[in-house]
């Protein structure tokens, strides 16, 4: 999915918080998101998965205009894409699979979200797949509140693939997750990106797997673009001046 974001504005009442963000994402593109606490970051992807709307600004999605649309024609963009949150969202008394399904909700009809929900999950084998992508196959029939905090995040890392969308944006995906299984899972995501090219956008903190991971990065800093950047091109001095002191070098 192309996406082309015009001087965005966003707050909450008070200053805004997105000052003035403009950039450009190619279709099939893999960018990372920087910067500090409080940055905007988080603000940022919801205003590009629609759960909010800028003050200011204009973002365009595969070509549309999203800014104004109803609420109807909002659901229909946002059902190709998935978000994977800092808090992952899932419901804790659901099972594994019931969560997965979830992805798929919004764009099966009423009856046969009902049936998977109530009666017997479908699409089993593709909830499977991604589950064995993400080391969870065995896990299928669990309660999700009965897994571990990084085994969650797993579970909402599978919901995502399983929805199968054009944009997938992910905030601090890995933050729980042991490096191992962080490394793993970056892997997948990349990869996913690759083959199918589709866009993927990834806030992280950690600044080694963004740099070693992602062809581009973006650096958000007091809700502008402090740099935007092929990977290759960042130095330490902006790391250094996008942190300040709270520095420690990577
Ligand atoms: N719903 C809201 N109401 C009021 N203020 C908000 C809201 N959402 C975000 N903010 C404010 O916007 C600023 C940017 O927040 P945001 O969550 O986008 O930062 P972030 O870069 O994701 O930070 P972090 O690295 O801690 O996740 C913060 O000062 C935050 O308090
Ligand atoms: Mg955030």
């Amino acid at each position: 999915m192309d996406i082309i974001v015009n001087n965005l504005q966003k707050g909450f009442g008070g200053a805004p918080v997105i000052k003035d963000v403009s950039l450009t994402v190619k279709e099939g593109e893999r960018v990372a998101i920087i910067g500090p606490n409080g940055s905007g970051k988080t603000t940022l992807l919801r205003l590009l998965n629609l759960m909010i709307f800028p003050d200011q600004g204009s973002i365009e999605l595969a070509g549309k205009k999203v800014n104004g649309l109803g609420v109807k024609e909002a659901r229909t963009v946002r059902r190709g894409i998935a978000t994977i949150y800092q808090s992952h969202n899932l419901i804790p008394r659901f099972k594994v699979i019931n969560n997965v399904l979830a992805g798929k909700l919004g764009s099966w009809p009423t009856s046969k979200a009902l049936f998977s929900l109530l009666i017997k999950p479908l699409e089993e084998a593709g909830v499977r797949e991604v589950l064995e992508k993400t080391e969870l196959e065995d896990k299928i029939y669990w309660r999700t509140d009965r897994l571990s905090g990084g085994q969650q995040q797993r579970v909402a890392i599978a919901r995502a693939l399983f929805q199968n969308p054009n944009l997938l944006l992910a905030d601090e995906p890995f933050a729980s997750l042991d490096p191992r299984s962080g490394e793993k899972l970056i892997r997948i995501l990349l990869g996913w990106s690759q083959q199918k090219n589709k866009t993927l956008i990834v806030t992280l903190h950690h600044l080694e797997f963004a740099l070693a991971h992602f062809p581009r990065i973006i650096a958000l800093k007091n809700g502008m673009v402090f740099f935007d950047l092929p990977t290759g091109q960042v130095t330490p001095e902006h790391l250094q001046q996008l942190y300040g002191d709270s520095y420690q070098g990577v």
